[in-house]
């Protein structure tokens, strides 16, 4: 177990700017995902943490060891890719075992047997030793592939989209057995994926990344509910946040969210949204922000249902605002909702973010009226879409 240190690290390669000055703690043992999508520097990251590239400016450190310069093999790290490529001519055992063949002075054999016996239990590969790589299905290919890093006993894992290759149902089977294999090893695990619900569900921190810039690091709970700025808002998350720009005026001795073709009411506990009186925001709404209600009026959004999807539990409920927002919202299965039918939509001001529309950045911070209570979302940089 090792922490995992960033410090002012970029590399670009020629006028690119593959990765901008990223600080990024990892604690020992600590299972941290490194989430954006293509191009935004997580593999980057990832190659320059194990040396396979050289950063041009900054830091790393492994544990209390300062890696720049450091080769690959001396890192004790171990990478699984995307492309895990098995020997094809070797077993299971073999290819498990081929890391500590490798190994100068020579492993004994019966030290080698038991090491690749414990990993393959450990990865539910006990059955298939004997197996050569063509008689496995990918899943079992993929779990090979981490047993041939797990026998090097490494202090830091980093996996880049191992999953990627599998089919939906097997994806999610593989996330389920990585997290319980790294609650029993405990190593500390960097995994690169583009996939924020493979994020969302393994992690104990999620870097997002976006361009190169890290955009946010906290919890899967904190990037959902506290996304730092837009561009977090709208990449975690099952569909599309929907953003509204508006005013936040006081009408009627209520503060109002004014959209120009509707108006809302902004009540909410914890929240006091008179401080943000006077200011442009930019609302952004997930199925959760709204809720169907039988009042109309000023009080909530006439809106017509364009389309509907049965999502087992939830029927989903799209429908058009005046204005043109396409908002969405969740309706109990067996709802009696059609194509065309007129809904009220009232806010639930709890699950609405809030942004600068100038900088797409957060102001959950000028809201929240009990700041230390749960905003510990740091912004790291303003994504300016
Ligand atoms: N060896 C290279 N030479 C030139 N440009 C590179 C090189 N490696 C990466 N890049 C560029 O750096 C940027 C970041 O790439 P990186 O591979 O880190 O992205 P990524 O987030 O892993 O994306 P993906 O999800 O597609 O794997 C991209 O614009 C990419 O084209
Ligand atoms: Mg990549």
């Amino acid at each position: 177990m090792t922490s995992v240190r960033f410090r002012s690290v970029s590399k670009r390669f020629g006028a690119l700017v593959a990765l901008d000055s990223l600080d990024l703690d990892i604690e020992a043992g600590e299972f941290v995902s490194l989430l954006g999508p293509s191009g935004s520097g997580k593999s980057t990251t990832l190659n320059l943490l194990a040396g396979l590239q050289e950063a041009d400016e900054g830091e790393i450190w492994v544990g209390d060891r300062l890696v720049n310069g450091v080769s690959p093999d001396k890192r004790d790290i171990a990478m699984v890719f995307q492309s895990y490529a098995l020997y094809p001519h070797m077993t299971v055992f073999e290819n498990i075992a081929f890391p500590l063949r490798a190994r100068r002075p020579r492993v004994p054999e019966a030290e080698i047997e038991k090491l690749v016996v414990r990993v393959a239990d450990l990865l539910g590969l006990g059955e298939l030793l004997a197996r050569y790589p063509k008689e496995l299905s990918g899943g079992q290919q993929q779990r090979v592939a981490l047993g041939r890093a797990m026998i090097r006993d490494p202090k830091v894992f980093l996996l880049d989209e191992p999953l990627s290759n599998l089919d939906a149902r097997l994806r999610m089977r593989m996330r389920h057995d990585l997290k319980s294999l790294h609650q029993r090893i405990q190593s500390t695990i960097v995994y690169v994926t583009h996939d924020q619900a493979e994020a969302m569900s393994m992690s104990s921190r999620i870097a997002v990344f976006n361009k190169g810039k890290l955009q946010q690091y906290a919890s899967p709970h904190e990037i959902y509910h506290q996304p730092a700025n837009t561009f977090v808002a709208n990449f975690v998350g099952d569909r599309e946040i929907t953003f509204v720009d508006g005013r936040v005026e006081m009408l009627a001795g209520e503060v109002q969210f004014a959209a120009g073709e509707f108006n809302l009411p902004l009540l909410a506990e914890t929240m006091d949204f008179s401080r943000i009186a006077g200011r442009h925001v930019r609302m952004g709404l997930r199925m959760e922000s709204l809720r169907i209600t039988e009042q109309s009026g000023s009080r909530a959004i006439a809106a017509t249902v364009t389309q509907t999807e049965p999502s087992g539990p939830d029927l989903v409920v799209f429908a058009s605002a005046p204005g043109g927002a396409e908002l969405c919202c969740r309706a109990e299965a067996g709802a009696r909702i059609a194509i065309g039918d007129r809904v009220n939509l009232e806010l639930v001001p709890e699950h609405v973010h809030f942004f600068d529309p100038a900088t797409g950045n957060s102001i959950a911070a000028d809201i929240h009226s009990h700041p230390d209570r749960s905003l510990g979302g740091r912004t790291m940089a303003s994504n300016n879409q």
